[in-house]
């Protein structure tokens, strides 16, 4: 697959930090473009759901952003977080105690589906206030709009995801309206009361429902793969320590994050570093090494550039910096450290089943697709 880059692509960190810190300069208004133009038929299929994103929190580049981040803020706080570890321990004990279960009758396990999955959207729906509820749908419905906005799916491809997010859209609508109405305090009533609409709400939920779980997933489904193949200097078995498991997270973080890149478009003609950027220009991004886009020639998991690049802090610049930087970073972290530590000990005795998964890879966010293990043969 070969395609010309249309972006003006940054990689030093330096200067991706700069033009994230001019916010005046350099707009976040396309963060959540499509990356391929959608054909007509898919977009009807969009329209009929009503669905719509307009601009209210990552890709908004107005006034308004800074309350409106300050709502979602509310609930993200690390006092919040922190307080929910021992839940997240539950889930993720509970979730690697089934695993070995399995793996111990002799099966071949996905710790994808079993390990990484679940924890971290039911985390995110318990500190937003939401239901936990429909979570296989949710986790169907996430690495699919990912792919309608970040990949590059052909047209009949794009029939079929525009189906999932319609559906995905319609639910959602449907859980905004009854949050709205609830007695009990969760983050879309406040947007309401903030003044939001529902129109903006679904916006804000769209990309917070589906990007605050599926990225924790990824990056957990990436360190697990790292840490059974033994390529990243820390074998399984050490990782059963907190403050192990807390080094492969943040290695990870800074090497191959779910999100590697994030994208930007410039407001006017300028300048970075010397370079002169006309208005409008897209640039993207590399927050962290990556595996590859369409138009690299390193396009493969293999030979991506997954190499440390330097940061202002342990994991580099993996949340992105400013006034956008992600506010589900801390939650984000605890979650990985926990699930990773809690798989390790509770799944001792496996090794990687398949060497060579197939890797979600869109312009940004990469992932193993699958990691399976077995139990290892005992020694005669
Ligand atoms: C490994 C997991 C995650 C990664 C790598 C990640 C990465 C990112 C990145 C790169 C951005 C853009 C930052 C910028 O423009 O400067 C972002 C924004 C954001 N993230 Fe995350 N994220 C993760 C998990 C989460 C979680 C768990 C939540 C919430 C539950 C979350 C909520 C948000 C929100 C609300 C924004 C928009 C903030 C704003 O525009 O003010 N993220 N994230």
């Amino acid at each position: 697959m070969s395609k010309e880059c249309p972006y003006k692509v940054l990689r030093e960190p330096d200067a991706v930090r700069e033009v994230l810190h001019r916010p005046d300069d350099f707009s976040p208004a396309n963060a959540l473009l499509t990356v391929t133009p959608i054909g007509g038929q898919a977009l009807r299929i969009l329209q009929r759901a009503g669905f719509a994103l307009p601009p209210v929190l990552a890709s908004n580049p107005t006034q308004s952003h800074a309350g409106i981040r300050k709502v979602v803020e509310g609930f993200l706080m690390p006092s919040k977080v922190t307080a929910m570890e021992p839940r997240i321990r539950e889930l993720a004990g509970r979730a690697a105690a089934k695993a070995a279960r399995l793996a111990n009758s002799g099966r071949t396990v996905d710790l994808v589906q079993t390990v990484a999955a679940y924890p971290p959207a039911i985390a995110m729906l318990q500190l937003l206030g939401l239901p936990v509820r429909d979570v296989p749908l949710l986790k169907t419905w996430s690495p699919e709009s990912l792919e309608l906005f970040w990949g590059w799916p052909d047209l009949d491809r794009q029939i079929e995801l525009a189906h999932s997010a319609a559906e995905f859209y319609e639910w959602l609508r449907d859980l905004v309206l009854e949050s709205v109405r609830s007695a009990e305090p969760n983050v879309f009533k406040s947007l309401a009361a903030h003044g939001l609409d529902t129109a903006e709400i679904c916006s804000l939920g769209y990309f917070l429902l589906i990007a605050g779980q599926e990225t924790t997933t990824q990056l957990i489904s990436t360190i697990l793969f790292r840490l059974l193949e033994g390529s990243r200097g820390m074998t399984w078995d050490e990782a059963v320590s907190g403050a192990k498991a807390r080094d492969i997270v943040r290695h990870v973080l800074a090497t191959e994050s779910s999100v590697p890149t994030w994208r930007r478009v410039s407001c006017r003609d300028t300048e970075l570093k010397g370079e002169p950027i006309s208005a409008g220009e897209e640039i993207l991004l590399e927050l962290t090494g990556n595996h590859g886009f369409p138009w690299t020639a390193d396009d493969s998991a293999d030979t991506g550039d997954c190499t440390e690049r330097e940061g202002h802090t342990s994991y580099g610049l993996a949340f992105g910096s400013g006034i956008h930087r992600c506010l589900g970073a801390k939650l984000a972290e605890l979650v990985a450290v926990v699930v990773v530590q809690e798989a390790a000990m509770a799944l001792r005795n496996i090794r990687l089943h398949n060497s060579n998964p197939d890797w979600f890879k869109l312009l940004s966010f990469q992932a193993p697709m699958t990691v399976e293990v077995k139990v290892r043969p005992a020694r005669p």
